[in-house]
């Protein structure tokens, strides 16, 4: 069995996102071997600027680096299959980000990829790590909160609100035919299935492009970025800026979720609310150290986190005692430290606290169904039965 410090890392993908896990690898004390850009030279300018020692040039470099045990994907999305399908293929563990594919055709094949190679997969639904969420769950397990009934939120987010924002996920053929829904709508749902232990079993959905044209800038954009560009071209946009989802879950609690990327001044907030049939429980990302919690015949409580005040999913998922603020960057190390258990044992726990790939192709079918739902007008079921694995 390996140690911790003797796992190796490399990670795919240099942007926004990819920056955030070499911290948190770094921080949860596994080595990152080296780093893939978009070019070699991309490459080579981001590990400098992180320290990394090395920038493979190519996929095929990084796999025929022994001391590299995990690889983590961080490019856009249409990279994802075949990035994580030649990581799997080479007998490494992997982290994909999230969505794990284009379609769940493509997902479905992974998933059969990767239990067929007995690998560690993960799909980086990092907010299930907020330790008051894993805290949630283990509380909504033992029945704190009596029946799931009603499940309600939001995920907002403004830096897509105006004409000139541009980004790869606003071209399907990168991002997917979903976009705010794939994007972050598939954060909130995953959590509300992590949250109560229950699958969505049917969606009713409905969804706008307020914006039909958009300027595409003609040099590269970063992700987040409000820098405008002079030179740009006219894009016509397919994908939805807000959707507003129906859900039914399979215990028969009702859901309602809105997902924007047009939300002026909200940055990144995404909100829930739990009702059971003896208490509530709702959590704001702008305020992610507190839980609160409803109750009918007493007062209302407000769970500051603290290790010594959670259960035990929560307590391991904490990694500063309360009153020390932890967020976003932190849930990425708390989500790590899972996945590397896995590693260091060379085996996938059967039941695992972190999203599998599994989990990724779920959430897919989910999408599927949202916009099915959304193109139909009617309510859809999702459709669990596997999807055809392409010979
Ligand atoms: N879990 C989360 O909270 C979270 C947050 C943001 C993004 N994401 C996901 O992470 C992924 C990346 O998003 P981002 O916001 O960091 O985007 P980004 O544009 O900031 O970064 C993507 C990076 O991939 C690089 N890249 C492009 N083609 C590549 C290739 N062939 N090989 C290697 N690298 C390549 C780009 O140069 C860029 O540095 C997306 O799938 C997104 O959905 C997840």
């Amino acid at each position: 069995m390996k140690r911790l410090s003797t796992v190796g890392a490399a990670v795919i993908g240099t942007g926004f996102i990819g920056t955030v896990h070499v911290e948190a690898l770094r921080r949860i004390g596994v080595q990152v071997h080296g780093v893939l850009g978009s070019s070699p030279e991309r490459g080579a300018e981001r590990a400098a600027a992180l320290g990394v020692p090395k920038a493979y040039v190519s996929l095929e470099e990084l796999l025929e680096d022994e001391r590299v045990d995990v690889v983590h994907v961080t490019s856009p999305n249409h990279l994802h299959v075949p990035q994580a399908s030649a990581i799997v293929a080479a007998g490494r563990h992997v982290v994909c980000e999230k969505p794990l594919a284009l379609t769940a055709a493509e997902s479905a094949a992974l998933v059969e990829q990767a239990a067929a190679a007995g690998v560690v997969n993960a799909v980086n639904f990092n907010i299930r790590f907020y330790p008051l969420h894993q805290h949630v769950r283990e509380i909504v397990a033992r029945g704190d909160l009596g029946d799931v009934r009603f499940v309600t939120g939001h995920y907002f987010q403004d830096w897509l609100l105006l004409e000139t924002d541009w980004n790869w996920r606003l071209e399907p053929d990168k991002g997917g035919a979903l976009r705010a829904v794939g994007d972050i709508g598939s954060h909130w749902l995953d959590l509300m299935t992590f949250l109560t232990g229950e699958q969505i079993v049917s969606v009713m959905a409905d969804m706008a492009t307020f914006i039909p044209v958009r300027e595409q800038p003609t040099g590269p954009v970063e992700t987040f970025s409000t820098d405008r560009s002079s030179e740009t071209v006219s894009r016509p946009m397919g994908t939805e800026d807000v959707a507003s989802i129906l859900i039914r879950f399979e215990n028969g609690a009702r859901g309602a979720v809105s997902v924007s990327q047009v939300s002026a001044g909200r940055k990144n907030s995404l909100q829930w609310e739990i009702d059971g049939s003896v208490a509530a429980a709702a959590w704001d990302s702008e305020t992610p150290d507190h839980l609160w919690l409803g109750h009918r015949d007493r007062p209302n409580e407000v769970l500051m986190r603290n290790p010594a005040l959670m259960t035990p999913a929560g307590q391991r998922a904490a990694a500063l005692p309360g009153g020390h603020v932890e967020g976003f960057g932190d849930t990425f190390g708390a989500l790590f430290r899972a996945v590397y258990a896995d590693v260091v044992a060379e085996t996938p726990a059967e039941r695992p606290p972190y999203a599998t790939f599994a989990d990724g192709h779920d959430e897919m079918l989910v999408g599927d169904a949202v916009a099915e739902s959304a193109a139909q007008g009617r309510w859809v079921d999702v459709a669990r039965t596997p999807a055809p694995v392409p010979a």
